[in-house]
């Protein structure tokens, strides 16, 4: 009788539970260890891949994109885009967050852009619905600084350009102008955007260091050509001497390339990159680079 009582005593769950998390912890010391825990590791990995597999499918049926891919942000990380333009403008992240409220609720910019989409050139390479994703940055970027020139190289179907000129359009002042070596770029810019932007087809390097741009001086600057990092280091060698005291420079291939943070140190200014996170895509997201003066209020 008194041994069943001991052996009861020494089969308690909580017991079983120590005895192993002894046991595991003295595996863990030994080269055992790797074998031992690749159940778990490899249970870890496929849920891992089964989930990115499973939007990978979903994307291949539903989306029409190959390139330059849309997405909207996980919600956490949709909040530190606003933190993140907070921290760069200085604009309270309530004000922020009421910009980019203000670009994802508003109608008219919505419905253009759905327009456009399906009704362009290009109309079996894009979905039909537009989602924003960073790009809303660039509109709460324009809202919060209130720039008269912004340039943007590399407009593609011109979604973030349509984006900035509703920001300009709110701010009641200011152009932007798009440079793309497609003759089809900023398709999207319609309605009353194309009121504010001008649209110019060459090099971006050619026209970034052109006197065009340049006599008018240059106060937020988006690099989005993705072409290289000598073209990217080209491009703000070119542009360099038309940015005004205050103005940010932005890049989309930050998160690759080196250009802008090297460029920024060069120049003694500030540097912070932006890490998107998509929500429900298989792309693991680009975020974009702002290289903004030292003077700004960080
Ligand atoms: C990555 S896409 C831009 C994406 C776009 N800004 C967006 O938000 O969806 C690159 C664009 O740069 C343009 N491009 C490529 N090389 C260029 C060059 N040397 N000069 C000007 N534009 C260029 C391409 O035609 C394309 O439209």
């Amino acid at each position: 009788m008194a041994d069943l009582s001991r052996i009861s005593t020494v089969l308690t769950p909580s017991l079983i539970r120590m005895h192993l998390t002894t046991l595991s912890r003295q595996i863990a010391a030994t080269p055992l260890a790797r074998a031992a825990a690749l159940p778990v590791r490899l249970a870890t990995v496929a849920r891992h891949n089964a989930r990115v597999l499973k939007r990978s499918g979903t994307w291949l049926v539903r989306s029409r994109e190959h390139s330059c891919f849309t997405y909207d942000l996980e919600a956490s990380n949709h909040d530190h885009l606003c933190w993140f333009v907070s921290n760069v403008t200085g604009a309270p992240v309530r004000s922020v967050r009421g910009y980019v409220r203000e670009a994802e609720g508003d109608t008219e910019l919505r419905q253009t852009l759905n327009a456009g989409l399906a009704g362009s050139v290009r109309s079996g390479t894009c979905d039909h619905q537009v989602r924003y994703g960073r790009r809303v940055a660039y509109y709460a970027l324009v809202r919060a600084l209130g720039p008269e020139h912004v340039v943007e190289a590399g407009p593609h179907r011109g979604i973030s350009s349509t984006l900035i000129a509703a920001a300009l359009l709110r701010n009641g002042r200011g152009r932007l102008t798009t440079v793309d070596i497609d003759p089809r770029a900023g398709e999207l810019v319609s309605g009353p955007y194309r009121q504010v932007v001008d649209q110019m087809i060459g090099d971006s390097v050619e026209i970034l260091g052109s006197p065009q741009v340049h006599e008018r001086g240059v106060d937020m600057v988006l690099l989005d050509t993705s072409v290289g990092p000598e073209h990217e280091d080209a491009e703000l060698m070119a542009v360099a001497p038309a940015l005004t005291e205050q103005a940010v420079a932005l890049s989309s291939r930050s998160h690759a390339w080196p250009c802008l943070a090297r460029w920024s140190e060069e120049h003694g200014r500030r540097f912070l990159h932006f890490d998107d996170r998509p929500r429900d895509h298989w792309h693991p997201g680009n975020g974009f680079g702002v290289s903004f003066p030292l003077s700004a209020p960080v």
